[in-house]
């Protein structure tokens, strides 16, 4: 790629499959990239989406590699799929996203980011809820009352996810691998890296062979203390799906963030509220307009990092941080004891 030519970046998607349309959906919102080809396993998902994207379709990404001319690729499969291809786009000289969780184990992670930084190619993982935008006002809302000392990041639903996503009700580690890396993501974004946490966890949904309901309660480096609270299970009405429960807290002041997408300032000279707004989309469905733009937003930013040769702020790097904590929070549940970081 050459970071100084304006022409459109060219990229592929592997993996047409239930949130890979919001991917695709939103790389034509996206300035300055195209999507060129996609690929699935499936012969009749890729073709499908050829037809409809505009785009050459392949069911086999290494086939896809040697004939296309790519400066990136983004992998929105499952994660036992994401080591292999992002390993197979790294040794083809490929830029590469890969969707969270980045694996279900560290040493698969750890060996990702190396093999994109032997090949000497840039790796993001689509951890998209820090571009959320009223997760991104929040902060900044947090930070002019000084840093947070206290809160909570809570994701606490009832929706039914196991009908787009019937796989989750077999995974042996559920909601904090599938939920609490995007949570944990947060709590890193509002309060920094963490030095010890607690989880405790439980079982609502009788089919889930998974925990489905989790505590986890952090201590950060600052000495700030804060709870990421996550359910799957949860009888709620009207429910909060998709949309993350935030109340940060400094000294004599608050911020919090409640569906939808509405912020709360309390200071002691003003109690002040507003509604963060979005863009609409035509292809965007109202009530999951919060995922979907941050959707777009992160792939904006991947454009602007691959442009000015910069690293995405959910680098592959970055992200081991979050999937040490998912880790520690399984290790923590299952000796009950609280782990040092
Ligand atoms: N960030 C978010 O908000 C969010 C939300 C939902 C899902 N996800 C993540 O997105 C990823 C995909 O989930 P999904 O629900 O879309 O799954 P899905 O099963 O609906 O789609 C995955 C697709 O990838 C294809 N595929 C698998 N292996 C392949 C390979 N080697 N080559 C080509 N194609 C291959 C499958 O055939 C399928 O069509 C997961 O990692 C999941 O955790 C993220």
């Amino acid at each position: 790629m050459d970071a100084r030519t304006l022409k459109p970046l060219r990229g592929a998607v592997i993996g047409c499959g239930f949130f890979g349309r919001n991917h695709i959906q939103g790389w034509r919102e996206v300035a300055g990239a195209e999507i060129v080809a996609v690929c699935d396993q499936d012969p009749a998902r890729a073709k499908a989406w050829g037809t409809e994207f505009g785009a050459v379709p392949y069911s086999d990404a290494a086939e896809m590699l040697r004939r296309e001319s790519l400066d990136f690729v983004d992998i929105i499969t499952q994660p036992e799929t994401h080591r292999p291809l992002v390993e197979l786009c790294a040794r083809a000289g490929k830029h590469v996203i890969c969707q969270k969780p980045m694996a279900f184990h560290l040493d698969d992670a750890r060996a990702m980011v190396a093999a994109c930084d032997a090949a000497g190619v840039r790796f993001m993982v689509h951890e998209n809820f820090r571009w959320q935008l009223p997760n991104r006002v929040l902060r900044e809302e947090s930070r002019r009352l000084g840093s947070p000392v206290f809160g909570r990041v809570a994701w606490w639903t009832g929706f039914d996810i196991y009908t787009n996503q019937p796989y989750l009700l077999e995974q042996p580690r559920l909601v904090i691998m599938d939920m609490g890396v995007h949570i944990l993501d947060l709590a890193r974004f509002f309060f920094g890296e963490f030095t010890q946490l607690y989880c405790q966890v439980g079982r609502l949904e009788p089919r889930a062979k998974g925990e489905d309901v989790a505590l986890i309660l952090l201590k950060a480096e600052s000495g700030a203390t804060c709870s990421v609270e996550l359910s799957y299970g949860s009888r709620i009405t009207p429910d909060p799906f998709p949309e993350t429960l935030v109340r940060l807290e400094s000294p004599g002041a608050s911020v919090e963030l409640r569906p939808v997408r509405r912020i709360t300032v309390d200071t002691a000279e003003t109690l002040r509220g507003f509604e963060v707004e979005l863009p609409a989309y035509a292809w965007a469905d109202p009530r999951f307009l919060t995922v979907q733009d941050s959707v777009v937003r992160i792939q904006q930013h991947w454009v602007e990092c691959l442009r000015e040769g910069r690293e995405p702020e959910t680098s592959g790097r970055d992200n081991l941080k979050t999937l040490e904590l998912v880790h520690a929070a399984y290790r923590s549940a299952e000796s009950g004891e609280v782990v040092k970081l």
